[in-house]
């Protein structure tokens, strides 16, 4: 097959995954940021990473997230003989918990696809991005590829097949993000999770994920609050993490929905209704971090219905 485009740019917005008790199942995108993949048509057979802005990572090819995606759909459409060269505007910065991986992956996905006019699906992208997902962290997971791609807040409903499910949630529900810059690697933060749980740590853990979802679903925040807690990955995860409890303390204080752990970490998410007190949180949040000399990127976004799109 042959390209029909000879240039294009697309942008995937950053996730927050696992929320809570939906560890590798659940997701929402964010519209405050998102990584931007210009791709481009060269003469010369192959893949040719240009350029990288915004972080520091490998331009070969069978290394970078945005080449491993990019070769598997040439290889599926029959087209390695299509030289594709990228720039890539890092926007999300790797190991900090916002999806990074995924944006740059989603967006390839939807990049490449675009210069040969859309010959796959949704679902056949989520794969493509997924397979780039193993690069870093190891392991096949659509939590942050599923919302990133789609918008919204999604379940993973199930991996075998990939079953993602749409989640209705309030209008008016919005995440604050506080993350502080230190590196936390999601293949290591995942070594911390025990492969046994036991059953009663289950029955919480799925309690709180039927309690989530409903109370998404119907916009009960009560019912929400109550059910944003992870007896899974946040009592090993939250070490990594400085000053993690100050903050949750704050998101009380704050009167927030629920605090938790974004993805692997270490940006930490704060939903809210409307982003009340947000602003205020987040200068006390940047006064107990700076004391420690650690740099804090802090913003409030709604939870955004909007996914990965092409640019031009
Ligand atoms: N669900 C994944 C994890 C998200 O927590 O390891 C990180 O990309």
């Amino acid at each position: 097959m042959n390209p029909v485009h000879k240039r294009t740019i697309a942008e995937a917005p950053a996730t927050v995954s696992n929320v809570a008790c939906g560890f590798d199942i659940l997701g929402y995108a964010i519209d405050y940021i998102g990584d931007r993949i210009e791709i481009g048509i060269n003469e010369t057979p192959g893949l040719l990473i240009n350029e990288i802005q915004g972080a520091d990572l490998s331009f070969n090819p069978d290394e970078n997230i945005v080449g491993v995606v990019a070769k598997k759909m040439l290889q599926q459409l029959d087209a390695v003989h299509v030289g594709l060269s990228f720039n890539i505007n890092k926007r999300i910065h790797p190991g900090s918990g916002l999806g990074s991986s995924a944006s740059s992956a989603v967006a390839t996905a939807i990049g490449v696809n675009h210069l040969f006019d859309n010959p796959f699906d949704n679902s056949q992208l989520l794969e493509f991005a997924m397979s780039g997902e193993v690069i870093a962290s190891q392991n096949y997971h659509a939590d942050n590829v599923a919302p990133c791609l789609l918008g919204g807040f999604r379940l993973i409903r199930g991996y075998d097949p990939l079953d993602i499910v749409e989640i209705q949630y309030p209008s008016d529900l919005y995440t604050t993000i506080i993350f502080p810059q230190v590196e936390v690697k999601t293949a290591y933060a995942r070594s911390l999770i025990s492969e046994q749980i036991e059953l009663k740590k289950a029955i919480t853990q799925w309690g709180n994920v039927g309690g989530l979802i409903s109370g998404l679903h119907s916009g009960d925040y009560d019912l929400i609050s109550r059910s944003l807690v992870d007896v899974v990955a946040e009592p090993v995860r939250s070490d990594l993490i400085p000053h993690y409890d100050d903050i949750k303390t704050l998101g009380i204080q704050y009167d927030s929905i629920g605090v938790n752990i974004s993805g692997s970490g270490p940006a930490i998410f704060i939903l809210s209704k409307n982003g009340t007190g947000m602003d205020e949180l987040i200068n006390e949040a940047r006064d107990i971090y700076s004391k420690d000399g650690i740099d804090l990127v802090a913003f409030t976004s709604k939870v955004s219905e909007t996914g990965a799109y092409i640019v031009e």
